[in-house]
Parts: structure tokens; C-alpha cells; sequence
């Protein structure tokens, strides 16, 4: 466990050092309150590479003013745990003050795929997470950078800033893992009460209805099914829809007019729902692959 950037640089350099030519080094990045999909990532990256470096740091940057950062949920001691039996072997658990010793005057924007789902919604959020995992991504110099779909709109910035900006590192991306009964995984499912979290099923039940919608109905095009989607999402009394979009993936476009099938050959799209909860804000996707 390491909680300072020279720290976590000493370590890595240890690792380069006696490891020679073939050494490789994955990087997990997280906020902490770890549950099985981020062991999911730990243990992909322990796989492919010969030292997996977890961070753990709920990122100010990326809240919003009126969002969750004093009450995310965190517990060291838990995620040392889980750390430990995924495979990581370094713990980067920076300070507040350790990774922004002063105000940063500069950021890590990625525009265009950030202008809809989660970026429409939470403006500056994707700034937060450039910024972040551009530092990240300096600090350790990973080989490979291990990020889940649970996030694709996250995927498709990070893989671009990545792109963009030279980084000499390859972006992961890893599935969603789920409950038993469908739902996805996330540090905030903690905040639902029972009757949410019952309700909460719909996101999955209804993505897991669009592959039939789509080889069922030639005829259905972008609108109609983002309102099948609403339709099905309005029934559970505490929901309260943020989204519920299809998009091209990694582009994050418009898919056109066009029955929807048309695209779906061509290309992948992302099917996305964010839906409320009460406080909770919760989001789930499917990709469909030509
Ligand atoms: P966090 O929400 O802790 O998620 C860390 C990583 O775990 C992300 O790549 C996320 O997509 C992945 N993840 C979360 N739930 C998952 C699930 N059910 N299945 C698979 N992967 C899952 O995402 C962040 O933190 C932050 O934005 C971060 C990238 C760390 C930057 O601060």
C-alpha cells in the first residue's frame, strides 16, 4: 500500500528494474468500495501483466456540485481485502491533497463523445475523469489500463484522450459483471433501500429485451425504441428516467432515422439507460455487435 506519487513511481521502477525487457505493468483505476466487477479488472489485468498497480481515489474533480463526493462510499479496509485475493499487487490510495497539492490550472478535455448520455447530464464530469486518469497515466506509466463497459461512455473518452494525446498505453476495455438477478454492479447499489433495489431491475430486464425488439421488428427505428424502453422503465413508480439512448460506438453519434437494423449491421451501437432512484443515480448499457 502506497499513498504518495513518489511512492507508487518507486514501486513500479523496482518492478521495470528486476523484471528486464518483458516487463509489463497493468493499471487498474477506481473510487474505491470495491465489488466484484472491480475485481474483475484486477484479475484480467494480474493475468496479462507482470505487476497490477489498483488505484483507489474518489476523484473531487469528476462531482458535480450537488452529487455524491462526501457521502461516496469508501472502506480501506475492505478494499485491501478484495485487492489482495484479486491479484493486486500495489494499492495507489492518494490523498486529496497528494494528487491536487494546489488548484489545477490545466484539464484533460475530450469533446464530441463527451456531449451526450453521462456528459449531457453531468457537465464537467468527463473533465474530471480526463484529468484524472491523464495524471494516473503519468504516475504509473502502465503498459495496459483496465476500464469496465459498466462506464462505455467513459471507454470511449479515456480510449480517445489516450489516442489523442500519444499516451503510450492500451485501454482494456472489460464486461459488465452483474448481480444474479441482472443488475449491474456499482459502489452506489449500497444507497438503494430494498424497494429500489428491487425496482432497479428494470434497467437490465429491459436492455435484455432489445436484441429480440431489434430481430423482431424491421420496422423499428432510434425513436421507438428508446420510447419501448421508457415505456417499460416508467412501470416501476420510483424510477425517474435521465436517458434511455441508442448511439454508434465508440463515436457516440446519432444513429439516423432509419430503421435501426440498417445500423446494427454496419456498426456497433450502445443502448444506454440512466435512471434515478430516489438520490440514486444508476446506469446500465448493452452494445450490440454486427
Ligand atoms: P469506479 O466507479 O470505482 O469504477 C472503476 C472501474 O470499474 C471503471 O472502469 C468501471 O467501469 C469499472 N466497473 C464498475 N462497475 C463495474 C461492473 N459492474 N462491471 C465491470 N466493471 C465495472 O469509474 C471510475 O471509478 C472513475 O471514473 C475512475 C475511472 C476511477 C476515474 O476517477
Amino acid at each position: 500500500i502506497v499513498r504518495t506519487i513518489a511512492d507508487v513511481r518507486a514501486a513500479v521502477n523496482e518492478y521495470r528494474a528486476a523484471a528486464g525487457a518483458g516487463a509489463t505493468v497493468g493499471l487498474v483505476p477506481t473510487m474505491g468500495y470495491l465489488h466484484e466487477g472491480h475485481a474483475s479488472l484486477m484479475r484480467r489485468s494480474a493475468s496479462e501483466n507482470g505487476l497490477t498497480v489498483l488505484s483507489v481515489f474518489v476523484n473531487p474533480l469528476q462531482f458535480g456540485p450537488n452529487e455524491d463526493f462526501d457521502r461516496y462510499p469508501r472502506d480501506e479496509e475492505r478494499d485491501r481485502a478484495v485487492a489482495a485475493e484479486a491479484g493486486a499487487d500495489v494499492l495507489f490510495m492518494p490523498s486529496v491533497g497528494e494528487m491536487y497539492p494546489r488548484k489545477p490550472l490545466t484539464s484533460v478535455l475530450v469533446s464530441e463523445v463527451t456531449s451526450r448520455l453521462c456528459g449531457a447530464s453531468r457537465p464537467g464530469h468527463f473533465d474530471g475523469v480526463g484529468t484524472v486518469v491523464s495524471k494516473l497515466f503519468n504516475i504509473v506509466g502502465p503498459d495496459r489500463a483496465y476500464f469496465g463497459m459498466k462506464d462505455a461512455q467513459q471507454v470511449a473518452v479515456v480510449t480517445r484522450m489516450a489516442e489523442d494525446l500519444n499516451v503510450p498505453v492500451e485501454i482494456v476495455p472489460c464486461p459488465i459483471v452483474r448481480d444474479p438477478d441482472g443488475l449491474a454492479m456499482s459502489s452506489r447499489n449500497v444507497y438503494l433501500t430494498a424497494e429500489e433495489r428491487e425496482q432497479a431491475l428494470v434497467l437490465s430486464r429491459t436492455l435484455a429485451q432489445v436484441p429480440g425488439w431489434l430481430a423482431d421488428d424491421a420496422g423499428l427505428t432510434s425513436d421507438l425504441l428508446k420510447q419501448r424502453m421508457e415505456q417499460l422503465v416508467r412501470r416501476m413508480p420510483l424510477a425517474d428516467i435521465e436517458y434511455a439512448e441508442v448511439l454508434t460506438y465508440p463515436d457516440l453519434l446519432p444513429p439516423g432515422e432509419a430503421p435501426l437494423r440498417e445500423a446494427a449491421a454496419k456498426e456497433r451501437l450502445l443502448v444506454a439507460l440512466a435512471v434515478r432512484f430516489g438520490r440514486t443515480r444508476l446506469i446500465d448499457n448493452i452494445l450490440l455487435t454486427p
